[in-house]
């Protein structure tokens, strides 16, 4: 197999945030020829304008440029008001007219299974982007509430286990559509 490159975004921009532990406990799970790549950059991006689109602020072009690195993309975002975080939907928005996100492998992560509003917004923004959306690579954690941070994920051997399973589940979904071969 080839090395893999997946860029995984938290929507949320709280320092203890369970989205942000989920992706970095993927991070962490990661087998050895698979990098998942924690973006850190979601608070630097501007406020989207389709005026700036013909120079693009340089926080954007580094999103596109990791995001054109990679063969898959791990969302996680809270809900709130039952939508996307508004953070979260400012970087999506930044992808719609480039092409790094065309036909890409996208891997959904709920740690509030509670927040269905949020994830069927996720799932239509990303299916009108053209995502491809790999569905037993879609996973729901109940970590609301849990007072887990990444250590914890990464100590909770249910938690963890879920998660490193549906990244291989992610892995073998992008090696199935051929993404491996970039
Ligand atoms: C302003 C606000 C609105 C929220 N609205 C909802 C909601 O509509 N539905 C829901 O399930 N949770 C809602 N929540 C709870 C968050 O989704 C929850 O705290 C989540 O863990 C935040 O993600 P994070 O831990 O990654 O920061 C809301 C939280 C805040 C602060």
């Amino acid at each position: 197999m080839k090395p893999l490159n997946i860029l995984a975004i938290s929507g949320s921009l709280r320092k203890i945030s369970y989205n942000t532990a989920a992706i970095e406990a993927l991070s962490r799970l990661a087998p050895e020829d698979v990098t998942v790549k924690v973006y850190k950059g979601l608070g630097d991006l501007p406020l989207f304008n389709p005026d700036l689109e013909s120079e693009l602020p340089v926080a954007v072009r580094e999103l596109k440029s990791a995001l054109a690195q990679s063969q898959g993309l791990i969302i996680a975002s809270p809900e709130y008001a039952h939508g996307v975080s508004g953070v979260m939907k400012n970087a999506l928005d930044w992808l719609v007219s480039g092409e790094e996100f065309v036909y890409l492998p996208v891997m959904l992560i709920n740690t509030s299974p509670r927040a269905s509003h949020a994830q069927a917004a996720l799932r239509e923004v990303v299916t009108t982007m053209s995502g491809r959306i790999i569905e037993n690579a879609c996973v729901s954690v109940p970590l609301l509430s849990s007072n887990l941070d990444v250590e914890g994920v990464m100590q909770s051997p249910d938690i963890a286990g879920l998660l490193q399973l549906r990244l291989q589940q992610f892995v073998a979904g992008i090696e199935a559509l051929g993404g491996a071969d970039d």
